[in-house]
């Protein structure tokens, strides 16, 4: 079976996402940071039919990425990778915490990167595979009280794009997704949105995601603004 790794898979849009992807008939590899909420997404996919298994991963951690990605390069057919985990952090700009910035660029971008030169070769070995980068439209576009966040999600539209260029006819097919906001847990502990239940649901944005994914580009806007 074709293993999909999905990073932050625990809640939100990387839980929905698991779920549509095991309805594809991939085998799933979760990560995140806590295993209690993975392990929920597991028993859920599992109930219906799924295949899945856990780990335990911080994409911000960069020997924690290297060392975990070799390991399972063993046991899996690793087809796929879904840099799906990031944090937001949100304010005017001259206020930010550093260590805020510090943990969006290391998870958002560093990350990403990480996750994307771990699992890259493995599916270089077959010359097939998806590698799907979940942006934001705040990798579209400035936003007010954004500064940092839309620095992160910028740099993951270059990345993004310039892989599309080096590695086209190699068989491996990137997305990068911009989705405007999205009633998640990724707000709870912010007041930069007041209401998020005017948002799109994770798995409204995850049905159109799976139905777009043959484009380059998924552009999801806000039902609102
Ligand atoms: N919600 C929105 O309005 C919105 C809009 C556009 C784009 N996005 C993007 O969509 C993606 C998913 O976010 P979401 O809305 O679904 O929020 P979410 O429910 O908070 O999901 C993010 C997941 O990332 C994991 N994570 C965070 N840091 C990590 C790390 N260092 N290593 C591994 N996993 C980590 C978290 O789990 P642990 O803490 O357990 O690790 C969490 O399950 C993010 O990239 C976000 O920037 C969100």
């Amino acid at each position: 079976m074709k293993t999909m790794i999905i990073t932050g898979a625990g809640s939100g849009l990387g839980k929905e996402l698991a779920h549509l992807l095991s309805q594809k008939g991939y085998h799933l590899l979760l990560t995140g940071r806590t295993i209690e909420k993975l392990a929920t997404t597991k028993k859920e996919i599992e109930a219906q039919g799924g295949k899945v298994d856990i780990l335990r991963l911080d994409i911000g951690n960069a020997e924690d990425v290297t060392k975990k990605v070799e390991e399972i390069s063993h046991t899996y057919n690793i087809y796929g990778l879904v840099n799906n985990a990031g944090v937001g952090h949100f304010g005017p700009f001259v206020e930010m915490d550093e260590h805020h910035i510090t943990e969006m660029i290391n998870t958002n971008v560093l990350g990403t990167l990480l996750m994307t030169k771990a699992v890259l070769p493995q599916l270089l070995k077959t010359s097939e595979g998806r590698i799907m980068n979940i942006i934001s439209t705040a990798g579209l576009r400035g936003k007010v009280n954004e500064a940092v966040y839309v620095a992160s999600k910028f740099a993951l539209r270059g990345f993004t794009e310039s892989l599309q260029k080096e590695y086209e006819g190699s068989g491996i097919k990137f997305n990068a997704v911009y989705m405007g906001g999205m009633d998640t847990p990724f707000w709870d502990n912010s007041d930069h949105v007041k209401d998020t239940s005017r948002f799109r649901s994770p798995r409204d944005v995850a049905e159109i995601i799976i139905e777009q994914m043959d484009q380059d580009s998924i552009i999801i806007e806000s039902k609102k603004s």
